[in-house]
């Protein structure tokens, strides 16, 4: 009761911008969330989610551009402060004496893949440090032995570059891709049925999110895992926007590769991402880069991509440390309670649909899809930037080897730094949009891969 009331006076002494200023000074941003985490010690995740006196804490702990309202961090997210002077000090060590801090850095970075081994559920040597799920999951696309016939099967929504990394294949090797299509939101039975059907003598493959970029639809990766070991087939599951963003141990998936990025939902400084590889398959994949053979079942032979920037691998050990601090439950509540904020206030209106499982048991954090009957998403993303300097991110399909889906969403995607102001912004300009309509542009009557890919890009 004492601490939390002392956690509470200091907050209020920090809560101005003179606070603001004094906390920027101030190194020790874990130990602000550690003082912040006394003052709800014993309540649930859910009651900490409602807890502004905490999250203020939390938001203070970012440097933020907020003339603009972000809600694009599906993209990638800001980094906290204390993660961004972890980069900046590694490479200002780094950069002193390159051969000898290099290598330094180097071998401590095995203390960072057992602490995300323990902290994520798997074994250290599961467990290969990348610059993002691109290069994760092109390890695992183009890693895996297939001949000319065989078969992957994937859906129209994976993401646009790795759906051409498998398109890639096709046209080089002739191996055949299957794309399935699925509507949102979807039912996980619905999901697990699409892909058991579509599987023939020569399926070698299962890819799938997840949970996607685009309407954050889960799939059931431990029963469709479960289901391609029976039959021989390798699964490689596109966790980009998993890790971090709600719990669960990569260990339960019982998947055959896992890719993520981790400057998206773990907060670390962009350049981050891993592969989790099962122990028994890491000799099924060969490398990017080419490994000696007595590597073969070494899971560093993954990360030997030559001279990189070691300081943005090392600072993800303070990503790590500020994920703790705040700890997996909170933070999923937290982005569970932003999203079903704006969500719950939105789905009232006739016109509104909501493109995600938002029910229970949850299934959406902090990534949600709506879109307004009558409006062309790229109108009603342009009009939220240029009236109300929101940011999201309008979601409208493509042609192969880009995603192909048949509805338009606006993709909704705020962070533990966003405040509730921000939140119903969003929702005033929503129900601007609805009342008075936005205008029409001419991109907006255009369509086609090119425009597509541009927004692809940012997502
Ligand atoms: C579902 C999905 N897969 C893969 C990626 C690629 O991740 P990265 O940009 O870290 O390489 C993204 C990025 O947005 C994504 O959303």
């Amino acid at each position: 009761m004492r601490s939390s009331l002392l956690s509470r006076r200091s907050f209020l002494r920090m809560a101005g911008a003179a606070g603001a200023a004094a906390y920027a000074a101030k190194a020790g941003g874990l130990e602000r969330v550690a003082e912040a985490n006394q003052s709800v010690a014993g309540r649930t995740a859910e009651e900490v989610a409602k807890d502004e006196f905490y999250w203020r804490e939390i938001q203070l702990a970012f440097k933020l551009d907020r003339s603009l309202i972000n809600l694009n961090n599906g993209f990638t997210s800001p980094a906290p402060r204390v993660v961004l002077e972890s980069v900046w000090r590694y490479m200002d060590m780094i950069n002193m004496l390159p051969i000898h801090y290099q290598g330094m850095v180097a071998g401590n970075i095995q203390t960072i893949r057992r602490r995300m081994a323990a902290e994520f559920g798997c074994e250290p040597e599961e467990l290969a440090l990348t610059r993002g799920a691109s290069e994760s999951l092109q390890i695992a696309q183009n890693g895996i032995d297939l001949k000319a016939g065989d078969e992957v099967i994937t859906t129209e929504q994976d993401y646009p570059r790795m759906l051409t990394t498998w398109d890639q294949r096709m046209r080089r090797e002739g191996i055949k891709v299957t794309r399935l299509q699925f509507p949102v939101p979807a039912r996980q039975d619905d999901l697990f049925q699409r892909f058991e059907k579509a599987i023939t003598p020569r399926t070698k493959v299962f890819h799938f999110c997840h949970i996607t970029n685009l309407t954050a639809q889960m799939f059931p990766v431990q029963r469709l895992s479960r289901l391609a070991r029976s039959k021989g087939i390798v699964t490689i599951v596109d966790g980009a926007h998993a890790l971090g963003h709600f719990p669960f141990k990569l260990g339960d998936l019982e998947c055959d590769a896992y890719g993520v990025s981790l400057h998206k939902w773990l907060l670390a400084p962009i350049g981050n991402g891993c592969l989790y590889v099962r122990r028994e398959m890491i000799p099924k994949f060969w490398p990017l880069q080419a490994a000696p053979e007595q590597q073969d079942d070494d899971i560093r032979k993954f990360e030997a991509i030559g001279t990189h920037p070691w300081a943005i691998r090392a600072a993800l050990g303070e990503a790590l440390a500020f994920h703790q601090a705040i700890g997996a439950e909170r933070k999923a509540a937290r982005l569970r309670a932003l999203t079903l904020r704006w969500a719950n206030a939105l789905k009232v209106h006739p016109r509104v649909k909501i493109l995600s499982n938002l029910g229970e048991p949850a299934e959406a954090w902090g990534v949600a899809a709506v879109n307004i009957e009558g409006i062309d998403v790229r109108d009603l993303a342009k009009f939220l930037m240029d009236k109300y300097r929101i940011i999201a991110v309008p979601l409208v399909g493509g042609a192969p080897p880009n995603q192909v889906f048949d509805y338009q969403a606006l993709r909704v995607s705020p962070n533990i730094y966003t405040t509730l102001e921000e939140i119903d912004t969003f929702v005033t300009a929503m129900e601007d949009a609805l009342k008075e309509g936005v205008p029409t542009t001419a991109a907006a009557s255009s369509s086609g891969p090119s425009d597509t890919l541009d927004w692809a890009d940012i997502r």
